[in-house]
């Protein structure tokens, strides 16, 4: 089992080059399902959530080969309809080969994603709307099967603007009879690269990055290769790392506009920040200025970059407002930053963090993915040593997070824990 170590205190500076978007390449790798011809990807990063699709496209008969940079798919046994409860309990994403499978072959046998750790996250969306375009669908000993014969286009309205279900949908509508209109559609830039790379495979698809998305369907859909977004999330995380501890933080290969409402946030708390070309470069001296934020949708304070955010928050001079929207239980990462000193109240959807002027390092548990992330941003800012347990939770959405930071400055490293050392009990990944 292993842990990250971080001696805090270390003022970060340098450069990172960021990442192709996890939350990108999972519906671009599910929408591969939707032809038998090859497609190629660049640069996809090497992480758990990643290596889950993978399995994923496997087990339902795709060959996905690892060349170089280059990873290249393709269904060299259309027979296999079936994603098992093993892999999609793994992550949630998994469930995004429905659409594709039902859109193609007119059927698909999913388990249901089952609980998670921010939360319920519900899959509702996603089936009535595969239900308003023809699907008929049974939940069976934990397994969502869906047939159609063909799927016909529909007019499709969400009730919330779910990233999940709008890619779903947007998939399956590209073989159907028809035209679908996807009404409150997400409008993430996720989304947007998902529709590019339809389009890239022959699909129409138009509006994506406005809440209503046209999709006309096509007979068929060909192979492509395509290049993905950088990863916004990871971008946000450097920026902060720098930020907590003092520092001067330079993210390259990022994408400036799909960051606005955090820029403008870091700029609020009193950070120099400033954009070059596709370079982002954040400066900070000092205690943060309290500042309040508000998760929302796309193009609104990203709910993924909210724990990370509270965790610098928590140095501030002042008390901030953290309202989280998206998610119910997304404040995970507040009882562990209170073992580090942090001054944090939570009630409902509010947390109110009142600035403390310096945290003390601790052993403590990442519970997801983004909390975890959290946790190592205040152990860089905290006095003595933080260790961070449960660390699969960012190997799910960080390459190698521990040399990154190494490489600014950061006194941190990963350990195994002794064989006879008591390991914490873990809760299954969501
Ligand atoms: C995606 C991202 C995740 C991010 C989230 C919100 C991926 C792989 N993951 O997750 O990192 O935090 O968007 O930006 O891209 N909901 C329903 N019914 C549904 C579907 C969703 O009620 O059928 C609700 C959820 O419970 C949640 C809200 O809608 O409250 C948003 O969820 P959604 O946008 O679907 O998130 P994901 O696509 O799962």
């Amino acid at each position: 089992m292993e842990y990250i170590a971080i001696e805090g205190g270390r003022r970060l500076s340098g450069k990172v080059c960021v990442n192709v978007s996890k939350n990108a390449a999972l519906p671009i790798l599910a929408a591969t399902l939707l032809t038998g011809e090859e497609s190629k990807l660049e640069g996809i990063p090497p992480l758990l959530d990643v290596f889950t699709m993978y399995d994923v496209l496997r087990q339902l008969g795709a060959e996905v080969r690892e060349e170089g940079k280059v990873v290249r798919i393709w269904r060299s046994d259309p027979t296999r309809f079936e994603a098992s409860h093993d892999l999609v309990r793994r992550m949630r994403a998994s469930f995004l080969v429905m659409g594709p499978l039902l859109a193609r072959h007119g059927r698909a046998r999913i388990s249901l994603p089952g609980g998670c750790a921010i939360g319920s996250r519900p899959i509702d969306l996603h089936l009535k709307g595969l239900v308003a375009m023809g699907a008929v669908i049974s939940v069976e000993h934990g397994y969502v099967e869906a047939k159609a014969a063909r799927l016909r286009g529909a007019e499709i309205h969400l009730d919330v603007p779910s990233v999940g279900a709008t890619e779903n949908l947007m998939m399956a509508a590209t073989l159907a009879e028809g035209t679908t209109y996807i009404y409150n559609a997400a409008r993430e830039p996720e989304v947007v690269d998902l529709a590019g790379f339809l389009n890239a495979m022959g699909a129409v698809v138009r509006g994506a990055g406005t809440d209503v998305v046209r999709i006309s369907g096509v007979e068929e859909l060909k192979g492509a290769s395509y290049r993905i977004i950088p990863d916004r999330i990871e971008a946000g995380t450097y920026l902060l790392a720098g930020a907590i501890t003092g520092g001067e933080v330079v993210v390259e290969n990022a994408v400036s506009h799909h960051l606005e409402a955090f820029l403008a946030k870091l700029r609020e708390a009193g950070v120099e920040v400033e954009v070059s070309g596709d370079s982002i470069r954040a400066a900070a001296s000092g205690r943060p200025r309290a500042v309040d934020v508000t998760t929302l949708p796309y193009p609104g304070f990203p709910t993924d970059l909210q724990p990370p955010f509270m965790a610098f928050l928590t140095l501030s001079e002042g008390t901030s407002l953290v309202t989280e929207n998206i998610f119910e239980d997304r404040f995970r990462q507040v009882d562990e930053l209170k073992r580090m000193g942090a001054r944090i109240r939570l009630q409902g959807k509010v947390a109110m963090v009142e600035g403390v002027d310096h945290l003390t390092g601790a052993p403590v548990t990442a519970t997801d993915l983004r909390a975890g992330a959290a946790l190592v941003l205040a152990g860089l800012a905290a006095r003595g040593t933080t260790e961070v347990r449960a660390v699969h939770h960012l190997d799910r959405g960080y390459v190698r997070l521990e040399e990154t930071l190494a490489g600014l400055g950061a006194q941190i490293e990963r350990r195994r824990e002794p064989a006879d050392a008591k390991v914490p009990q873990l809760e299954p990944v969501p």
